[in-house]
């Protein structure tokens, strides 16, 4: 199964101009998954709620309609971050599309600093997608904070966690290792590159998009500040043996019943 990211540097607000960014890095490419940045289209750095209110959308959207072309073209499923308009509120949201028709949204479970004042927390549970040759677990940026994020979809059958980011903090990259090994799962981390300054708030996104084995090594690392695409080759089925050796099986040998839930 071919999995991998693109790692873009998106023009804040500009939608039209970010799908094109992407559309040409993907000029000709053929894959099984491909995962976006978080909030791939419009930016990170709002500066009021409104702001984040106007670049919302339902998940039947500009956006969702242009991940569907890209699928179409790719042969791929997709998975890229935009703001998701509810009723009366907006959510931290990614969009999980095949070429005919959009799978779900997933809403950030865990939200980050001023994430907090523009959107609500996700209110469903996490899931996972049986498709394209492989059961798909979705999380968003600071959602790996929580290793209940990634644990959850891993009982929930994830072979792979597709985990569209905006990071700005240093720890990801190598906490992803760890996660995806106590896991035995694979993780693919789409993160953007770039400044953005925009009100009180100055960000540098980290860039160092990753794809990670479910043995905890790197198996693709794109710089800290180039815009980059890439794929490889993974066989699914490794993320299915969750045995260590022939006494220990790292989901069966949980204790549950011993461990504090609230
Ligand atoms: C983040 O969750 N975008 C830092």
């Amino acid at each position: 199964m071919k999995i991998g990211y693109v790692q873009t540097s998106p023009i804040f607000g500009d939608k039209e101009k970010n799908f094109i960014q992407i559309r040409d890095l993907l000029d000709k490419v053929k894959a099984d998954l491909i995962v976006l940045p978080e909030l791939f289209a419009t930016g990170y750095t709002f500066v009021s709620k409104k702001e984040a209110e106007s670049l919302a959308e339902l998940p039947a959207g500009k956006t969702s309609e242009f991940l569907i072309e890209l699928a179409h073209k790719t042969n791929a499923i997709i998975v890229g971050g935009f703001i998701e308009k509810g009723n009366s509120q907006i959510y931290n949201s990614s969009l999980i599309v095949s070429s005919k028709e959009i799978l779900g949204t997933y809403r950030k479970l865990h939200l980050y600093y001023k994430e907090k004042l523009w959107f609500s927390p996700g209110n469903m549970p996490l899931k996972v997608y049986d498709v394209s040759k492989a059961k798909i677990g979705v999380m968003i940026c600071f959602d790996w904070f929580f290793p209940e994020t990634m644990r959850t979809l891993a009982l929930l059958g994830a072979d792979i966690i597709a985990h569209p980011a905006n990071l700005v903090l240093p720890y990801c990259q190598n906490a992803m290792t760890i996660h995806c090994l106590v896991n035995h799962i694979f993780a693919v981390t789409a993160n953007r590159i770039g400044q953005e300054a925009r009100g009180t708030d100055s960000f540098t996104f980290t860039g160092g998009s990753q794809i990670t084995s479910q043995k905890g090594s790197i198996i693709s690392s794109a710089s800290t500040d180039h815009v980059f695409v890439d794929f490889t080759e993974i066989d699914v089925n490794q993320a299915r043996d969750k045995s260590i050796n022939t006494y220990n099986n790292i989901l069966k040998d949980r204790r549950p019943e011993f461990y504090y839930t609230k």
